[in-house]
């Protein structure tokens, strides 16, 4: 139960101030009765009214960046019984990832509950560049990364890095940034050039870094922040 000035400033109409104006001028009505300052609402189920238009509680939007251990679903629940990350974070809220890391990838996860900003994230016609760290079982020859930069025949596509980075003396090691998405793109692309990928975590996408934080850890991040990840200059 909410008192119905708060309902009001809730809904995004207007401050608590003026709500109370609304109530004692006659303007807002409760399951059709003109309302008194001070009345509770019970937010589930009572219409409430401003000058005859029903107003709502809009959902709050929430954004959470977590540091993915490897051995977790990109999931809500699992038939399974495997963890999923939705049960790590454990918060009452319903949220869900976007997009998906595999069950042996690590690194950058978002989830929220807002269905819009997933779709601008995880629809291919945006091209959102995602970043990763990979680690490979041999050093890499710079005739596989033209490959790898020119495009590598997977099953139905072909999967392309936008940019490749050798970042250690092995030469095991590369930072790898592609913007399509498709199911375990980035250790079929090395598969496909003679190489297994030993360990993968994701360090970016778009703009958006993974902040400093260990695996398994988590923060939410205020809408501004998770839409970073529309900026230019992502890579
Ligand atoms: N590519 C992969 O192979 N795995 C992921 O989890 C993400 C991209």
């Amino acid at each position: 139960m909410l008192r119905l000035q708060k309902f009001i400033s809730d809904s995004g109409l207007t401050s608590r101030r003026k709500a109370e104006e609304l109530i004692t001028s006659g303007r807002v009505r409760v399951n059709g009765l003109v309302a008194e300052l001070g009345c509770k609402v019970d937010e589930q189920n009572d219409v409430v009214e401003v000058d005859g238009k029903r107003i709502t509680l809009g959902e709050k939007h929430i954004y959470i960046m977590l540091n993915k251990p490897e051995g977790y679903l990109s999931s809500v629940t699992d038939d399974r019984g495997r963890k999923t990350v939705v049960e790590l974070i454990g918060l009452k809220e319903r949220i869900f990832p976007v997009g998906r890391l595999d069950y042996d990838t690590e690194g950058l996860l978002l989830l929220t509950n807002d269905g819009e900003f997933t779709y601008r994230v995880t629809h291919p016609k945006f091209e959102i560049t995602k970043t990763y760290i990979a680690t490979l079982d041999k050093r890499i020859m710079w005739d596989r990364i033209k490959v790898l930069l020119d495009g590598v025949e997977i099953e139905d596509y072909v999967g392309t890095a936008n940019a490749l980075h050798i970042i250690n003396e092995n030469k095991n090691q590369v930072m790898i940034t592609i913007s399509q998405g498709k199911n375990r793109q980035v250790r079929k692309m090395f598969e496909k050039t003679g190489y297994t990928v030993k360990k993968l975590q994701r360090i970016s996408i778009g703009a958006l870094r993974l902040a400093n934080l260990k695996k398994g850890e988590w923060r939410e991040l205020s809408k501004k922040e998770a839409e970073k990840i529309f900026e230019k200059n992502s890579i």
